[in-house]
């Protein structure tokens, strides 16, 4: 394993801050921390990177515990949001400073920051100084700094948050090049979950200083274990119910499959893909309400729907099928998955 936080755990005089933080993370792979603001990210990472220290747990490189280590002498770099370059040093100062200090000789560092540049698009940029250079490109040369250590570990935290959408949406993919090339491990923070499905080899959803799920994007998608993961990725329905037995009765008469075999009050979610309309003929058993809105969105639409007495669905329909849809029409609806669960887990609203 080329990273293991075990046992993490680090809390502020304020008692904020994360417990019991397990996590692997193994050879040239690219994990995301991913939670809202305050639930504990940047508090695991400054930890593995020596900046913080933890209250108790330990942190292990390649097999080796790190944590008596100061920051200096992990093996690891951080990347920060803001992106630290020295103003009144050009580019090439900027990137040659650490292999300086490393001792490599102006031959090797030279060679060194020309690749580097390449690496992250900005060949020829040495001479340039910070104040010259877009908020993206220094934060590619801040980015370079970090892959010029060849760190066992790259800790990035939030790098492309204060960058416009377009540039984050190319920093991403630039990243990912730079992670298939290089083979670097990688831990990253962001609040952004597009940012995290579309980046990570596995995700790590924190809430609240706690894991509340590890897995690869599709899976968080597809099979989100908590009611929070269900709420914070992606858009999903939920309605309440009470689960007995193989159903989770939704009110007399509509039922959806229990699978988890759960007890009592539970809450049962469903993404707007999974939902099928129907024509009252044959909506028995099924829930009925009435077209509220229809956005056509491309490809396909994104349909409202009010429930009779039991609030809003939103769905996904082709834009075939949205084509025939009317607003004010009657529908039945069927879902096509659907996952409880238990209603005394921490649940913020989708
Ligand atoms: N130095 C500190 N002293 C006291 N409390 C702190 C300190 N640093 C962070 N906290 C608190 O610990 C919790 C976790 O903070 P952390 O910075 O790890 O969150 P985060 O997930 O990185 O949030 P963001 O997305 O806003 O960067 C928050 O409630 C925060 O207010
Ligand atoms: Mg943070």
């Amino acid at each position: 394993m080329q990273l293991t936080v075990k046992d993490l755990t680090k809390r502020y005089k304020t008692g904020d801050g994360v417990s019991n933080i397990n996590l692997e993370v193994e050879k040239g792979e690219l994990v995301t921390l991913l939670g809202p603001s305050g639930c504990g990210k940047t508090t695991v990472l400054r930890s593995i990177g020596g900046f913080l220290e933890p209250d108790s747990g330990d942190i292990l490189i390649e097999g080796r515990s790190v944590i008596k280590l100061p920051p200096e002498k992990r093996p690891t770099s951080m990347v920060f949001q803001s992106y630290n370059l020295w103003s009144h040093m050009s580019v090439y100062d900027n990137l040659a400073f650490g292999l300086k200090i490393r001792k490599r000789s102006k031959d090797q560092i030279r060679e060194a920051v020309t690749d580097v540049l390449k690496l992250v698009r900005l060949p020829g940029f040495e001479k340039k100084y910070p104040a010259e250079l877009s908020g993206g490109q220094q934060q590619r040369v801040a980015l370079a700094r970090s892959l010029l250590l060849n760190p066992a570990v790259l800790l990035l935290d939030e790098p492309f948050s204060a960058l416009d959408a377009k540039l984050r949406h190319e920093m991403r993919e630039e990243l990912r090049e730079i992670q298939m090339k290089t083979g670097l491990t990688m831990v990253f923070v962001t609040h952004d979950q597009e940012e995290a499905l579309s980046l990570s080899d596995r995700i790590v959803v924190m809430n609240n200083g706690n894991i509340e799920q590890i897995a690869q994007p599709q899976e968080i998608y597809d099979e989100p274990e908590t009611l929070y993961v269900a709420s914070f990725i992606g858009k999903m329905n939920f309605l309440k119910g009470v689960a007995d037995g193989g159903h989770i009765q939704i009110r007399r008469g509509i039922n959806f499959p229990n699978h988890k075999q759960l007890t009592g009050n539970v809450i049962a979610a469903f993404r707007p893909e999974d939902i099928e309309l129907r024509e009252m003929a044959d909506s028995e058993g099924l829930l009925t309400g009435k077209i509220k809105q229809i956005m056509i969105l491309g490809h396909y639409a994104e349909v409202t729907i009010e429930l009779d007495d039991l609030g809003i669905l939103r769905s996904f329909q082709t834009k075939e099928i949205a084509q025939d849809l009317s607003i004010g029409k009657d529908v039945g609806v069927h879902v096509t998955k659907v996952t409880g669960y238990p209603v005394n887990e921490t649940y913020i609203g989708g």
